[in-house]
This record gives structure tokens, sequence and C-alpha cells, in this order.
């Protein structure tokens, strides 16, 4: 069965996403009986290509690293003056990849992008943290009242199974809390400062390994941390978060060293953590940098690696680690996604995880 993918985006996730799907064409095919196909690329500044029989995504991905990529002869023919918003609206899809930047209070386009889709009856697979930190019980009614779905895997810890593991193998038990290491720039910066650096040779360092934007403020203010924070409290504990100014939210840049240097004393790593507490249908939370000792599990997280303690009525503790951002690892949240649509004939298959 052909499955048509709207992909809106085309930067670091988008072209990930792309990837796998060439990769792991066969894989598909055979396991999910889908053959996906994209008939639609759009992005801010390199115009749109729309055609419903299907795009050559290889050609696509060659000519990525071009200026005006998709003006180039071989695909410049698909180049479309339809805007992006009308292809949502109108264009022959089944599954709209959402992949756009992040805007602070989750409006903007890719909140309008989201909403169209699913008022058509399409289903929305996004990396993007801003719709769904701000407007998720919405988006998620919407998807419901039209009979389509809203998946995010990527959206916190990148493509390592957090919402997936979460929603579907706990769906049995309650979750009252979380701690979590969620930004992996900042992981990655105090891992540096404990061992001596300078806060701004750290974040140079952060910035040269593509961890870090050059305008890093979101994340070492811990605004990024925040946002995923609110997703988690929502999704996770079904405890909704009025506005990020109630999360207090205390980021890296201004860390006193003393408190550095008692950390190190003490064999303690400090760690950027995002705290939720579920208390009486409310829920409380904070970001700030907090000293971890030895045998807290997300002591160990080296570098970029994202990890996250769920407490949940049942089974306790429950520990996942993986990675929390790239191209192709945030990629292979949008995958996760689209084969979640499709999961029911996976799930159940003996051959779910064969070598392939
Ligand atoms: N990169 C990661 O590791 C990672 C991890 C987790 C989550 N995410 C989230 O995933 C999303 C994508 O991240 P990214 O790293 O791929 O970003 P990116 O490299 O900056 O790419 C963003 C893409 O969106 C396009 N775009 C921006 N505004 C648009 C609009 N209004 N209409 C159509 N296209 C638009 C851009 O077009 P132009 O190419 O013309 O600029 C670009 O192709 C973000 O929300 C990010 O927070 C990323």
């Amino acid at each position: 069965m052909k499955v048509k993918i709207l992909l809106i985006g085309f930067g670091n996730v988008g072209k990930g996403f792309s990837s796998l799907l060439i990769e792991k064409k066969e894989m598909i095919r055979e396991r999910f009986g889908i053959d996906p196909l994209i008939v639609g690329i759009c992005t801010r500044s390199s115009g749109n290509i729309y055609d419903p029989s299907g795009i050559d995504l290889k050609r696509v991905l060659e000519l990525k690293g071009e200026n005006n990529f998709l003006s180039t002869p071989g695909i410049s023919d698909r180049l479309t003056s339809v805007s992006a918003d009308e292809i949502v609206n109108s264009g022959d899809f089944d599954v709209l990849a959402e992949c756009t930047i992040t805007e602070m209070g989750g409006k903007g386009s890719a909140l309008s992008y989201i909403r169209s889709a699913l008022t058509r009856g399409k289903s929305v697979i996004t990396t993007n943290k801003g719709p769904i930190a701000f407007f998720y019980k919405d988006l998620q009614l919407l998807a419901e009242t039209n009979g389509a779905r809203l998946l995010f895997e990527g959206t916190v810890m990148a493509g390592t199974p957090l919402f997936s593991t979460s929603l579907l193998g706990l769906s049995g038990s309650s979750i009252s809390g979380f701690e979590g290491v969620l930004n992996g720039t900042c992981n990655f910066i105090l891992d540096l400062l404990q061992n001596g650096e300078e806060f701004e040779k750290a974040l140079k360092q952060a910035q040269q390994r593509g961890y870090a934007e050059a305008d890093p403020s979101m994340d070492i203010e811990g605004i990024d941390t925040a946002l995923k924070a609110m997703i988690l409290s929502q999704v996770l504990m079904n405890s909704p978060v009025p506005d990020i100014g109630a999360i207090e939210i205390k980021g890296i840049s201004d860390l006193d060293p003393a408190c550095l240097n008692r950390a190190r004393e003490k064999n303690e790593r400090i760690r950027l953590i995002a705290k939720g507490e579920r208390m009486n249908g409310d829920s409380r939370i904070s970001v700030k940098p907090t000293p971890l000792s030895p045998d807290h599990p997300l002591y160990y997280l080296p570098g970029a690696v994202n990890g996250i303690v769920l407490s949940s009525d049942v089974l306790g503790s429950i520990c996942l680690t993986g990675a929390g951002a790239g191209s192709r690892e945030t990629g292979f949240a949008l995958l996760q996604d689209l084969l979640s649509l499709w999961g029911d004939n996976f799930r159940f298959s003996s051959s779910a995880f064969s070598s392939k």
C-alpha cells in the first residue's frame, strides 16, 4: 500500500528522515506492507516541490547541499508556486511530516500546518516542540474529532523511544513524576565545566561539534528543556502546564564556580535537570542545574546523551537513556511515528526485530 507523505521542513531532521526512508525501504515494505512515498517537500527559502505521484527522494538528497536546490534540473520540474499552506489544505497526501523550526509560544506556521492537516483528517507526525508544548490538548482533540492521529516522538529525546515506551508499555500504570536530562548541549557543556573548562570555551566546542545553535540561548537558558518538560507533564502525567511562566527555570550560563567546586569535592556531577511531580491533579515543574551523586541513574551520561527516570506506581523507577539530537536520530523519530500509524500488524509479528 502506498502511503503519501507531505514533508514540511527539509533541514537536519527532514533530511535524516528522507535518508532513512531510502535506506529502510525494503524492510518497511516487508514488515509493514507499506510503501512510503514523499509527494511534496516545502521549505522556507528554497521553495516547494509537489507531485502526487511521488518525488525522486534520492535525487533531492544528492542536490540538498546546493543553493536553491529545489530549482536544480532533475527536480525543478516539480517546483510549484503553490504555497505550503495551500498544499497542506488541498494536496493529495495521507500523512503530514512536520519538521520546521520551533517558535516560542508554539504559534506560527507550524501550528497552522498541523491544524489544517488534522482538520482534513490527515495524521501528523512532528518533531517540533512548540505546537505540542503549548497546544497538545487542542491538537489531540482536533485529531480525535477528525479521525486522525498526532504523534510527536522526536519532540523529546529525539528518536530514543520515550513516548512509544511509556504510552504503550506503561499504559497500565500511572506516572507520578520524572527527572530528565533533556538537552544534550547543556550536558556536554556541563561535563567540560566540571573538568575545569571556561564557559565560553565549552560553548564554542559545543557549537563546533554542531550540538549548539549559532544562537544558543534557548539551550543554555533552559528554555528548550522547559518546553520538553511541558510536553512530558501533559503527555505522561495528564497534567497541563498553564504556561512556560509557571515553570521555575534556571539555565547554565551563570553557574557559580563555587557550586562546581563543591560538586567536584563531593564526587557529584551537575546536570541540568527537568523535574516534574504530579500533585492532586496539578504538576510542579522545575528546570535547574542539580548536583547528582554517583548512585543517581543520570550521573553517568556522557557528552550530549539524554536520559530520563520515570516514576511509575507499579514498576517504581524506570530509566531510559539515549540520543537526544542529531539528523539521523531525530529523523528516526519520524520513521517510528510513521510506522506506529500502521503498527498493529507489526506489534504482533514474530519477525518484528529480524536482522534487516
Ligand atoms: N536537529 C535536531 O537534532 C532536533 C532534535 C529534536 C527536535 N528537533 C526539532 O525538529 C525541528 C527541525 O529541526 P532541524 O534541525 O531539522 O531544523 P533546520 O535544520 O533549521 O530545518 C528547518 C527546516 O524547516 C524549514 N522551514 C522553516 N520555517 C518554515 C515554514 N514556515 N514553512 C516551511 N518550511 C519552513 C526550513 O526551510 P529553509 O531550509 O528554507 O530554511 C528548513 O528546511 C525543529 O522544530 C527542532 O526543534 C530537532
